[in-house]
């Protein structure tokens, strides 16, 4: 199964997408992870995108579909979870030819519905563990032990050089701009599936599996 989530920033994309991986087996493809290790490792490719990615602005549509066509491959078997792209109406029309190059098709696209307006002191809240990367909120998901991670006992932390109020709100800018026009291209083709991204974490999970589980 090959699903899109879909939503703006903060909607809780990769809170969903990790937890798909981790229960179903299925493989998180994340252009904005895949964009922070290109970025870390220093390449040619990482300090082009790094003052975009700080302004809060899209990475060109030919640098993040070429880092999706060469995962897409390790994902063949258990799925793909589509975190963070498609973003254009470009990068979906190459969605579409990645995946019947190698005879697949999309079967959902799971629209995370949320409120603006919260998502920035969820963005501003966010922190994750600097050594297994597990990712916290500083109220919504704290740590079980004050500045300890719960996973790998890590006592270091780091936040997203974009995630302050200005460029969350250029970023959310950018989502209405050109990615929430995408949605028509889905619904066109009955594959957009509503879910409401302002309840907990749980639930929302419970509402994304009943969309999987329905089509199983
Ligand atoms: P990217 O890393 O994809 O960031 P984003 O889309 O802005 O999404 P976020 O990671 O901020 O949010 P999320 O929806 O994953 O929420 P999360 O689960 O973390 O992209 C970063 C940048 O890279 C872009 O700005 C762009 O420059 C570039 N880029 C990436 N892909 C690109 C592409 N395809 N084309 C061009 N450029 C691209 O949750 C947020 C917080 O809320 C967490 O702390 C979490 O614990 C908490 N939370 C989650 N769910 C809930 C809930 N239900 N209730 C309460 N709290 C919750």
């Amino acid at each position: 199964m090959n699903i899109i989530l879909l939503g703006p920033p903060g909607a809780g994309k990769g809170t969903q997408a990790a937890r798909l991986q981790a229960q179903r087996g299925m493989i998180q493809l994340s252009t904005g992870d895949m964009l922070r290790e290109a970025r870390a490792s220093g390449s040619p490719i990482g300090d082009k995108v790094k003052a975009i990615m700080d302004a809060g602005e899209l990475v060109s549509d030919e640098i993040v579909t070429a880092l999706i066509g060469e995962r897409l491959d390790s994902a063949q078997a258990k799925g793909a979870i589509f975190d963070g792209y498609p973003r254009t109406q470009a990068q979906a029309e190459a969605l579409d030819l990645l995946l019947s190059e190698r005879g697949r098709k999309l079967d959902h696209v799971i629209e995370l519905v949320v409120d603006e307006d919260a998502l920035v002191d969820r963005i501003t809240g966010r922190f994750s563990c600097a050594k297994c990367g597990t990712g916290y909120h500083d109220r919504f998901k704290p740590t079980n032990v004050a500045g300890v991670c719960d996973v790998c006992g890590s006592t270091e932390f780091v936040r997203r050089p974009d995630d302050n109020e200005q460029t969350v709100r250029r970023r959310m800018a950018e989502y209405r701009a050109k990615t929430a026009p995408i949605l028509p291209y889905y619904e066109s083709r009955g594959l957009v599936r509503r879910v409401d991204g302002m309840e907990s974490v749980d639930e929302v999970a419970a509402q994304i599996d009943a969309v999987l589980d329905a089509t199983e």
